[in-house]
């Protein structure tokens, strides 16, 4: 992947043998590159007057355009953009029936999250209004928020269920998440969140929900190779217990299925370091996580991934410790949540604005938290980062500097989006 480059010029004068060409099947000339990939003091390698040339989906060549091999695979003028990989929202529940514009008035007039969830509102009025939509109902209301995320230069995002909270709309959500990646040209990661709230079949039996979610649900489903990972919502108020949310992360690793964790969301439950003991991919939310959780986190290579538009939204005051974060050297993604109660917000520009103003990211931290950190967090390695042999997500931004990604409320300069080379 990394052929000696012959640049145009370098050839030796009067050399008998032909010029080697190479064959790209595409190249993005005129551009500066932001390409995660971290060089002396630069966490975002930026290199300015860049290329990059994609092969059969692939990057096959990255670096600065003076040192581009010769080609003549047809070149796209990047007009002086900004590219930077394909951007990533690894945590939505983009895929629900209905809306919560009616709790959200309830909130306005004094009611908390937690209150309106404990009476009967909250994560299960959506599981009415999902249960109540047929698969094509679910896509088709997916479709316009998930296009708002293309816009921005999104080319892969995970979905999760949990507004079924029984086998057969969990795996309805699943299906219509699958579904949303041959509608779009977007990659879709899928999460089975079974275990995220006790469904009124089984009010007053949450330890019964939860071994059924770990004996039926997500057997059920790893048959049908609906998931790519388990989800979980260990809250001791309105989620499962760290023992109950153990079973349903035993059921996963049985079957080989990767874990995430909704953590020390609203109280610390020592979810991160629940999170950390079970391997999993990433522990989601952690305004509440206690250093001791985050340094297991690190050391587990657990990715926090941080919610600033559902801290934001619910009006949470605490904020993720992201000095122990650092200290630790937990990795650290940011994602929308989108989803109707706690974040109604198809933006990951918009979380790059928060994630820096509510909890101090500094800009490369928020955006390798959208492209490498958010990679990994879905347990991806082929993608999140410009390099040779990466698949070829990129993002084309109208901006002159990369803050400005960070800065904009509410204005998306993304122009364009490539993946997997088209
Ligand atoms: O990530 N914490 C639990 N789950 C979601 C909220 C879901 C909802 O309120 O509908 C979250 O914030
Ligand atoms: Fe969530």
């Amino acid at each position: 992947m990394t052929a000696p480059p012959i640049a145009e010029g370098r050839q030796p004068e009067g050399a008998d043998r032909p010029r080697q060409i190479e064959a790209f099947d595409r190249v993005w000339l005129n551009a500066s590159l932001c390409n995660m990939v971290p060089r002396g003091e630069d966490p975002l390698g930026v290199i300015e007057d860049g290329a990059i040339a994609a092969k059969d989906g692939r990057i096959a060549w990255v670096g600065p355009r003076a040192d581009l091999p010769a080609t003549d695979a047809p070149a796209t003028d990047c007009g002086g953009a900004f590219i930077l990989p394909g951007l990533i929202d690894c945590h939505t529940h983009i895929v629900f029936g209905g809306d919560r514009a009616r709790e959200f008035e309830m909130r306005l007039d004094g009611a908390s999250y937690e209150a309106i969830a404990k009476a009967g509102g909250g994560i299960l009025s959506t599981v009415r209004a999902t249960r109540a939509a047929d698969e094509d109902a679910l896509v088709a209301s997916a479709l316009p928020r998930l296009d708002l995320l293309l816009a921005e230069g999104v080319t892969t995002i995970e979905v999760k269920s949990g507004y079924g909270l029984d086998l057969a709309t969990e795996a309805r959500m699943l299906r219509a998440a699958r579904r949303l990646g041959t509608a779009r040209d977007v990659s879709v990661l899928t999460s089975l969140l079974a275990a995220h709230a006790v469904p009124p079949d089984y009010a007053g039996r949450r330890a019964d929900f939860a071994r059924h979610v770990a004996d039926a649900i997500i057997p059920a489903i790893a048959a049908e190779g609906l998931a790519d990972a388990v989800d979980a919502f260990t809250d001791s108020a309105i989620g499962f217990t760290p023992e109950e949310t153990a079973w349903v992360f035993d059921a996963a690793a049985r079957l080989g299925l990767p874990v995430k964790l909704h953590a020390d969301q609203l109280r610390d439950d020592a979810g991160a370091a629940l999170a950390a003991r079970h391997g999993a991919l990433s522990a989601d939310h952690v305004e509440y996580a206690n250093v001791e959780g985050l340094a297991a986190m690190a050391a587990a290579g657990t990715v926090a991934v941080l919610l600033p538009g559902a801290f934001y939204f619910i009006r949470e005051t605490q904020r993720p410790d992201i000095a122990a974060m650092r200290a630790a050297g937990v990795r650290i993604a940011l994602a929308t949540d989108l989803n109707p109660g706690s974040c109604p917000a198809p933006s990951l520009l918009l979380m790059l604005n928060m994630g820096c103003t509510f909890f101090r990211l500094t800009v490369a931290e928020a955006l390798r938290g959208v492209t490498v950190n958010a990679a990994a967090a879905l347990g991806l390695t082929d993608r999140g980062a410009l390099a040779p042999g990466l698949r070829c997500d990129l993002s084309l931004h109208a901006i002159t500097r990369p803050a400005e990604l960070c800065y904009w409320i509410g204005r998306n300069p993304c122009i364009g989006r490539v993946v997997a080379g088209r």
